[in-house]
């Protein structure tokens, strides 16, 4: 039997940075969940598809294939076989994502295309709906915050390594305003759910967290 571990928050609590280290010591196949709907806004813009169009999102989304692959630490993100992993962190698609990622529809089509993924491995995954609608099963489900400020900055400095020298009030503005998108919208809302182990990274180092959830997890 498969396992699952869903890691749910908002953005740059440090999902992805855990994720992809927790993936690699357990051996298990991370999904990211947030470039699968970064890559479909990529491919939205570039084709000039209207992002309140849900038929024509629909039909993009059903029409591209997303994959992943890991190399040398780095979670290469690839759509119909073209790598877009940098593509998909732009300023552009950031500040357009949760609009695509509100439509019902397209979340549906996603979510299936997620829960395909995870059928046949032990897998961890990230995103905002992970522990509520693509893995309800979830062996672990993990909500990871940390503060509006400290959140901003961590995203400066990572935007800042790919070259994007972006306000960090700016940064602050465009996460309260996806974080308020992805929490009131009526389907896939990012909440705390019941059985969620809600982790506050603010105060923590990534191998603090790190640690942390592997001696809840019982390999620490
Ligand atoms: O890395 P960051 O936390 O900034 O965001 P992400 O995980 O790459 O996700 C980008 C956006 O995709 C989110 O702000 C959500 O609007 C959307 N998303 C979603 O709706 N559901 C998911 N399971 C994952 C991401």
């Amino acid at each position: 039997m498969e396992m699952k571990i869903a890691i749910d928050g908002p953005a740059g609590a440090g999902k992805s940075t855990l994720s992809r280290v927790l993936a690699r010591d357990l051996g298990f196949v991370y999904i990211d969940t947030g470039a699968m709907y970064r890559a479909l806004t990529l491919r939205a813009q570039q084709r000039g598809i209207n992002l309140h169009d849900d038929p024509a999102l629909c039909a993009l989304a059903n029409s591209i294939n997303i994959h992943f692959e890991s190399r040398a630490g780095i979670q290469g993100v690839f759509c119909d076989g073209e790598d877009i992993t940098d593509a998909i962190r732009s300023p552009e698609v950031n500040s357009e994502v949760s609009i695509v990622a509100s439509h019902p529809q397209v979340r549906e089509i996603m979510v299936k295309k997620q829960q395909n993924m995870a059928q046949t491995s032990n897998v961890i995954m990230d995103g905002r709906d992970i522990g509520e609608q693509v893995l309800p099963d979830a062996e672990f489900k993990f909500f990871l915050t940390a503060g509006l400020q400290e959140r901003a900055q961590r995203r400066a400095m990572e935007m800042e390594s790919q070259g994007y020298y972006i306000d960090k009030n700016v940064i602050e503005e465009d996460m309260q305003k996806r974080d308020r998108m992805d929490s009131e919208r009526e389907v896939g809302a990012l909440k705390i759910l019941v059985d969620s182990i809600v982790i506050d990274t603010s105060e923590r180092t990534a191998d603090e967290v790190l640690a942390h959830i592997l001696s809840i997890i019982g390999e620490g």
